[in-house]
């Protein structure tokens, strides 16, 4: 399970999940519309190396549910699980990417895992159907599509970017990119620059709109480099937050 975008929620998943940690994130925190499209080109850097563990790096959209649901493609590595990669065989140097969904924070429902080579550029495409209610996820790897989930979960009010560990990973995941990071809304959110928030040393450029505020794009986000387990320790605490 990949869980949650909440920090907020992190103490009450942190009992069931172990050692689960949380590195730097760009999130937009409210809309005042809903999201129906979000797509990005996220370059995945070297997997970590860990002795064990689990790392998930990947781009969410939180849904108006009750509890919520997370429209989740994920880019993972890991020894950890042993069915980690749904359906698809990894080496220890490649990642395994595949379409998920996080139902109600408990449970994880996947699409295809294909192995990833580090420098690959994945584009991630969620988008909202309004006539079926679903989103409809999509991993494509030079123009081809890789892997496909399209699940009724809700309304997309939430979006961040995760870097994410557990089960005692213990490593570095390196700097790391979203480019033309699209937000399409049902309505114009002018409001959208605004709700951004960030942590840990990510940067970004700035949000532009050139149709008033419904399509925004964030041309590049940056996520850095981020230490977790004893690998931080060593570093003292340039791992996380700031
Ligand atoms: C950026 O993303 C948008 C929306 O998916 C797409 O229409 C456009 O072609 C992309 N631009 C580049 C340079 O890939």
């Amino acid at each position: 399970m990949f869980l949650i975008t909440l920090f907020a929620l992190a103490g009450l998943i942190e009992a069931q999940v172990p050692g689960l940690d949380f590195g730097p994130v760009f999130m937009m925190q409210r809309t005042t519309s809903y999201l129906v499209e979000y797509s990005g080109v996220l370059r995945v850097p070297k997997v970590p190396d860990s002795p064990k563990g689990l790392v998930v790096v990947w781009p969410g959209i939180n849904t108006d549910a009750r509890p919520t649901n997370l429209v989740q493609t994920c880019i993972g590595a890991g020894s950890a699980i042993k069915s980690f990669c749904p359906g698809g065989k990894v080496a220890a140097n490649q990642w395994c990417g595949f379409t998920s969904t996080n139902i109600g924070i408990t449970a994880q429902r996947s699409g295809k895992g294909v192995p990833i080579n580090e420098n690959t550029d994945l584009l991630i495409a969620y988008k909202y159907d309004e006539t079926t209610k679903q989103f409809a996820q999509t991993l494509t790897i030079d123009g081809k599509e890789v892997s496909r989930q399209s699940i009724a979960v809700g309304k997309g009010n939430r979006f961040n970017t995760a870097v994410e560990v557990q089960y005692g990973f213990s490593g570095t995941v390196l700097q790391h990119t979203y480019k033309n990071n699209t937000f399409k809304f049902a309505a114009a959110d002018p409001g959208f620059p605004k709700s951004i928030m960030k942590a840990g040393g990510t940067t970004y450029s700035p949000p532009a709109s050139a149709d008033g505020g419904k399509t925004w794009t964030v041309d590049l986000i940056t996520i850095p480099d981020s230490s977790y387990g004893g690998a931080r320790s060593a570093k003292g605490k340039a791992g996380r937050g700031s």
